[in-house]
C-alpha cells in the first residue's frame, strides 16, 4: 500500500510538472513568439527589428543568469521593449517560463 501511494505521489508531482511546462510553453508563445520567435532564436520582423540575440545559442544563453531573466520578465524592459508580465503571472509561472528558455538552447 504504501508502494502504491509513492508511486501516485510520483505521478500526479509528474503530472503538475507537465502541466506547468505545457502552460510556460503557451506563455511562450502568447507573449514572448513576436520578437523572440517560437524557438526563441529572434527570427521574427520584430526579432530582426530590435536586434534581439539567439537564445538557442549556448554562448547567448552563458551571459544570462536566471534571476536577470526572471527578472526580465516580470518587470519587462522599456529599452527592449518588453512589458512587464508581474501582473499577466504568478512567480511560479514566470520560474516555468525561465525553465522553458533554458529549454530552448541547442545542446
Ligand atoms: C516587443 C519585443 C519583445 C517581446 C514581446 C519580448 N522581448 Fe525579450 N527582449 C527583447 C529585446 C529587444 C531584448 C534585448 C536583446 C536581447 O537580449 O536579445 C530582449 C531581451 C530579453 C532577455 C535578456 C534580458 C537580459 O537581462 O539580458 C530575456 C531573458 C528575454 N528578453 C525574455 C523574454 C520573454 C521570456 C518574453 C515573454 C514574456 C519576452 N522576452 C518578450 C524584445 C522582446
Amino acid at each position: 500500500m504504501k508502494k502504491l501511494s509513492i508511486v501516485i505521489i510520483a505521478a500526479l508531482a509528474l503530472m503538475a510538472t507537465t502541466a506547468r511546462a505545457a502552460e510556460a510553453k503557451d506563455n511562450f508563445l502568447k507573449h514572448c513568439k513576436s520578437c523572440h520567435g517560437p524557438e526563441g532564436k529572434g527570427d521574427t520582423t520584430l526579432g530582426q527589428k530590435f536586434k534581439v540575440r539567439d537564445y538557442s545559442d549556448p554562448k547567448v544563453q552563458d551571459t544570462l543568469k536566471d534571476e536577470d531573466i526572471f527578472k526580465a520578465i516580470k518587470e519587462g524592459n522599456e529599452k527592449n521593449h518588453m512589458k512587464p508580465m508581474a501582473d499577466k503571472m504568478t512567480d511560479g509561472e514566470i520560474k516555468a517560463l525561465v525553465t522553458h528558455l533554458r529549454g530552448l538552447k541547442n545542446k
